[in-house]
């Protein structure tokens, strides 16, 4: 499905129970810990930050992931759900390792973004929105990155911008996540690699 999980409410779909979820003893420190930051009666406050933890816990969020983070900072789930359904940056299906998100807003569009998206797929063997068979890498389309005046930008695990992308040069972003991980990217946020027309 383009753009996230679906951008727009009607192409969401509740996300199955799956198995029992709760927390590892180390993620419900880090919760506490994140909980500390906001007055104990707004302990909600830290919905965002226990749904990421889900998401590297468990890779995607499921329903009783949801109910599990509603009980944990004391909320309704129905809170918490309409977190999930309103962020795009949620997964609620499985998805890969690292999830290559492509701009494909005007800016990104007008400078080739479909070339880098149909390049992505054709390497990976998959279709958009499709995680490849070894479940190391999931390719979408996003809405604008806010990187506009270095189009095209692929986003990699919502956290990783790599601007000025070119159809040419995506195989070294994904030999270097299968090779290095995303811990080579931390270093930096911003790629900005010349355009090569
Ligand atoms: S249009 Fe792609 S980052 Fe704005």
């Amino acid at each position: 499905m383009p753009y996230g999980e679906g951008w727009h409410r009607s192409q969401r779909r509740v996300p199955p129970d799956g198995p029992p979820f709760a927390f590892t003893p180390a993620n419900v420190a880090r919760l506490e810990e994140i909980c500390r930051h906001y007055p104990p009666e707004q302990r909600k406050s830290a919905v965002i930050a226990a749904l990421y933890l889900v998401q590297e816990q468990q890779g995607h969020i499921t329903g009783n992931a949801m109910k599990h983070v509603a009980d944990v900072i004391g909320c309704p789930p129905a809170q918490v759900e309409d977190v999930v359904s309103y962020y795009v940056m949620f997964f609620t299906r499985p998805v890969g390792r690292y999830v290559l998100q492509v701009c494909r807003t005007l800016s990104c569009a007008l400078r080739g973004a479909e070339r880098v998206t149909e390049a992505l797929c054709q390497h990976l063997q998959v279709r958009p929105g499709e995680t490849t068979a070894d479940g190391m890498f999931t390719v979408t389309e996003f809405e604008c990155l806010g990187a506009c005046d270095r189009a095209p930008v692929i986003m990699v695990n919502n956290d990783h911008w790599h601007e000025c992308q070119a159809p040419e040069r995506v195989t070294e972003l994904i030999e270097l996540l299968r090779t290095e991980g995303v811990e080579a990217l931390s270093g930096c946020h911003l790629v900005r690699e010349k355009h090569e027309e």
